[in-house]
């Protein structure tokens, strides 16, 4: 059995890590690759009733706290790792997971200003130290980001999504930062690109090669 990987992709809204997602869906299949994909906050019943108090737009006046947004993620990830990552990996699944601790690092970390040492503490607490092999972070300037999304029609945004600019430019700031820092497990993809060429960064990436195919 191949020793399975846990990947993690992180970009934000924009950054077109849908149809990347897809794309490596795809490739895993067509390598009779066997994983799961899942998502962050979510993935458990009770990690999804999390993420629905996280992210439904409140009425008017009505906040939530920098600490409390904190440790909601953290608690629905805690369920998360438990009962769905460690266990599929124990089997030899791979898992691919849409956001994970680097998420909370960036947007509660730096753009709620909680700082980085806290939520480390509390990612370290709610995975047992679990950490992804590989993250890939599709990088895209959070005003070339906002161009696309403004260009879309519809669509509501969630509760993170409507933050401030300012908010985002924080959060896009400390994924740089964690990039550099934790060059080792970062795939970093130039998400300006287009679709094509995105998926073709990742598979010549050399760490990529190594761990996947
Ligand atoms: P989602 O709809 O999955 O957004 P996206 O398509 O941008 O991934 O919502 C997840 C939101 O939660 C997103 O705005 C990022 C935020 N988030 C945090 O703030 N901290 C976290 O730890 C995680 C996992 C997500």
């Amino acid at each position: 059995m191949r020793n399975a990987k846990f990947i993690t992709i992180e970009g934000g809204d924009g950054s077109g890590k849908s149809t990347l997602l897809g794309r490596i869906e795809s490739f895993l299949k067509d390598r009779g690759i066997d994983f799961l994909k899942t998502r962050e906050p979510g993935g458990t019943r009770v990690a999804e009733e999390i993420r629905d108090l996280l992210l439904r737009p409140r009425p008017t006046g009505e906040t939530v706290s920098p600490l409390t947004e904190l440790l909601l993620y953290e608690a629905a990830r805690a369920s998360h790792v438990e009962q769905v990552i460690r266990p599929a990996l124990a089997r030899g699944t791979f898992v691919l997971c849409d956001r994970f601790t680097h998420s909370s690092l960036a947007y509660q970390g730096a753009g709620r200003g909680l700082g980085v040492a806290l939520v480390e503490q509390l990612n370290n607490a709610a995975t047992q130290g679990l950490q992804p092999d590989i993250v890939i972070w599709i990088k895209v300037p959070p005003a070339v980001a906002r161009t696309r999304v403004a260009g879309r029609s519809g669509g509501v945004k969630d509760r993170l999504e409507s933050e401030k600019d300012a908010f985002h430019d924080l959060v896009f700031e400390e994924f740089n930062a964690i990039s550099l820092r934790e060059s080792q497990r970062f795939i970093v993809l130039d998400g300006e690109k287009s679709p094509d060429e995105v998926f073709a960064q990742l598979l010549a990436h050399p760490l990529w090669k190594a761990q996947v195919a």
